[in-house]
């Protein structure tokens, strides 16, 4: 790639040229953010994917989310800057154990968390993510068992907020459980004014002395009504680029990892970057394809999920 070329404006021409859209999630890096058509928590971006009349869906995000874009719009093309940016915990549940594990407890409604692989939809009733999760619970009868996966200490979470006994899997965000509650605590201790915020995904420990839960997008809006003056937020870092640039007088902490070596970047977001996606716009690849069997049966859910949501 030339050094001197111009990404940002090559990115506009591409776009214009392509009829392409760029849809990026707010972990993503600050220049993929600027250059981004829109930004969003996993809701807002699949509601997007399924809306938008671009010929081109170029998803700076991780491969669940592409892949989401595309069982929601099959006809268009969707793109993906490093096919290699997948999640840790999409990879939690492997669809045959996690079809296994389901076959055990036939009485129970399967919800899960928007970050699996289409094979795991696939084996769901209804999708959800952090943003509308408690609606999604609460939209299915009381006495109704339900297992909820991948995400275990999303899933406590909304056991403990909506009351009900679910059945969880046992996976996790590699980010979001590097947070150390003592390093938190003492942060806490020289910033006394700063509301702590954090993601659902963290852990119960966290998530305890947090002021504000809420999805990525819940969290801006948070910092935005919000009057704290200085945030400490537990989340990935990619966040903050917004937090700043709309709250120009307020400070945002990054929490800290619970060692030095430690970061709370996440390592598939960050695969992304601004050359790939400019690569990707030039030359139409890495694609998302998947099989039309596993598209239609995985898109059942996320309808589903955007139904209870609108
Ligand atoms: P949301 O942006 O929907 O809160 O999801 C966070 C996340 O971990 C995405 O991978
Ligand atoms: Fe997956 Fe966690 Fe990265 Fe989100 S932050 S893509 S949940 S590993």
């Amino acid at each position: 790639i030339d050094v001197r070329l111009d990404l940002f404006a090559e990115i506009e021409r591409l776009k214009k040229e392509k009829n392409a859209i760029v849809l990026a999630h707010y972990y993503q890096e600050p220049d993929i953010q600027d250059v981004a058509d829109y930004i969003g928590d996993s809701l807002g971006l699949s509601q997007q994917a399924a809306k938008t009349d671009a010929d081109i869906i170029v998803f700076a995000g991780v491969h669940f989310m592409a892949e989401t874009a595309k069982i929601l719009s099959p006809q268009k093309k969707v793109l993906l800057p490093d096919l290699k940016a997948g999640c840790s915990l999409a990879d939690s549940a492997p669809p045959e154990l996690f079809r296994r594990f389901k076959e055990k407890h036939p009485d129970h409604l399967v919800i899960s968390y928007i970050n699996c692989s289409a094979g795991v939809k696939a084996l769901s009733d209804i999708i959800c993510t952090s943003s509308n999760a408690e609606k999604i619970i609460e939209s299915v009868p009381k006495d109704q068992p339900i297992i909820f996966a991948p995400d275990r200490n999303l899933g406590a979470y909304l056991a403990r907020k909506t009351g009900r006994d679910m059945l969880l899997w046992n996976g996790a965000c590699m980010v979001h459980e590097i947070f150390s509650l003592e390093k938190i605590t003492k942060l806490k201790i020289r910033h006394p004014k700063a509301k702590v915020i954090a993601h659902p995904e963290c852990e119960a420990a966290v998530l305890a002395i947090a002021d504000y839960i809420g999805s990525t997008t819940g969290l801006l809006k948070y910092t935005l009504k919000d009057d704290a003056q200085e945030y400490i937020v537990v989340t990935e870092t990619g966040i903050l680029h917004q937090m700043q640039k709309e709250n120009p007088g307020k400070t945002f902490i990054p929490a800290p990892p619970n060692n030095a070596c430690a970061c709370n970047d996440c390592p598939h977001m960050k695969l992304n970057t601004l050359e790939k996606l400019y690569l990707c716009m030039e030359y139409e690849e890495p694609e998302i394809t998947m099989n039309e069997t596993l598209r239609i049966a995985a898109k059942k859910p996320i309808e589903r999920m955007l139904e209870i949501s609108a």
